[in-house]
């Protein structure tokens, strides 16, 4: 078998040219653009190169966005501050703090701060727990896209077998829960988890995200699965690979997201539907 690829790039392009069209009607119709404030502290590179690009993207779609680069000595009250300022700003529908922030700063602090209403990013526990208790609203941007990538294969979900390899807060987690509320039965591997190869092996839809390049060899994958790629790894030699042995996996997944190009657009693509969202349903 050899897979289709999960086109994620054409995909968010979609998105955007529908939210750009969205974002011009609600100016015609008089409404100010959507605005998002993007955060960042420090100058990690990878940071660097993530946050330029959502910003990019906000302009594309004629949203206002409102840039703040901190230094990597900021205090931890000072980025407070900035997000009550931003909490307050009626013209700012969405806080996007790029993760990781340095380590004298405390993540989930930060987060707790932003208004559930403004946490365009999915991340406060008040948009986790609705989305556990399966009333989501502000849903975390990289499984969100995950979603849309699946439905876009016409693949019915319930019943599935699902594993996802990784179980950080922005990806692992959420994305369990958007599995399990789609119907499949889901496993969660982490780094105590035992024999995972016969966990993904048994795998219908395998979801990886743990950052380390061709982590799950391509023969692992089971004949005509789904296969969702978000490790965006560089190796020496300047190329981007992602967490699964792309070219094995390929002759026996049914469908298989490419790095880059696959899940690296839709979580842009997903964060600006949830900054429109914001807008619309909580601040207009
Ligand atoms: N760091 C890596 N992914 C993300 C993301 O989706 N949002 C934020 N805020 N930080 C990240």
């Amino acid at each position: 078998m050899t897979a289709q690829i999960i086109d994620g790039k054409a995909i968010a392009q979609s998105i955007r040219t529908t939210l750009k069209q969205k974002v011009t009607q609600r100016r015609q119709a008089g409404f100010r653009a959507p605005g998002l404030a993007v955060i960042l502290v420090g100058s990690d590179a990878a940071s660097q190169v993530y946050v330029g690009s959502k910003r990019k993207a906000c302009e594309e779609v004629g949203f206002e966005s409102q840039s703040f680069d901190l230094d990597t000595e900021t205090t931890e009250a000072e980025l407070l501050a900035l997000i009550d300022e931003c909490n307050a700003n009626p013209s700012i529908d969405g806080i996007l703090v790029q993760l990781p922030l340095p380590a004298h700063i405390d993540d989930s602090k930060v987060i707790e701060r932003i208004r559930p209403d403004k946490d365009v990013d999915g991340f406060h526990p008040y948009n986790v727990g609705r989305l556990a208790q399966r009333i989501p609203v502000l849903r975390s941007c990289t499984p969100m896209g995950i979603m849309t990538l699946i439905k876009s294969t016409g693949i019915d979900t319930y019943g599935l077998d699902a594993t996802v390899v990784g179980a950080s807060n922005i990806v692992g987690r959420p994305m369990t829960l958007e599995l399990l509320l789609a119907g499949c039965t889901t496993t969660t591997c982490h780094r105590f988890t035992k024999n995972l190869e016969q966990k993904v092996r048994q795998a219908d839809l395998l979801v990886v995200a743990v950052g380390k390049p061709g982590f799950i060899p391509g023969d692992w994958i089971k004949p005509g699965a789904i296969v969702i790629d978000v490790g965006i790894n560089r190796l020496e030699n300047g190329s981007l690979v992602g967490d699964v042995e792309f070219n094995v996996a390929a002759e026996k997944a049914a469908f298989i997201t490419p790095v880059p190009g696959g899940v690296g657009p839709m979580t842009i693509a997903s964060l600006l539907e949830n900054t429109l969202y914001a807008c619309e349903q909580y601040h207009s």
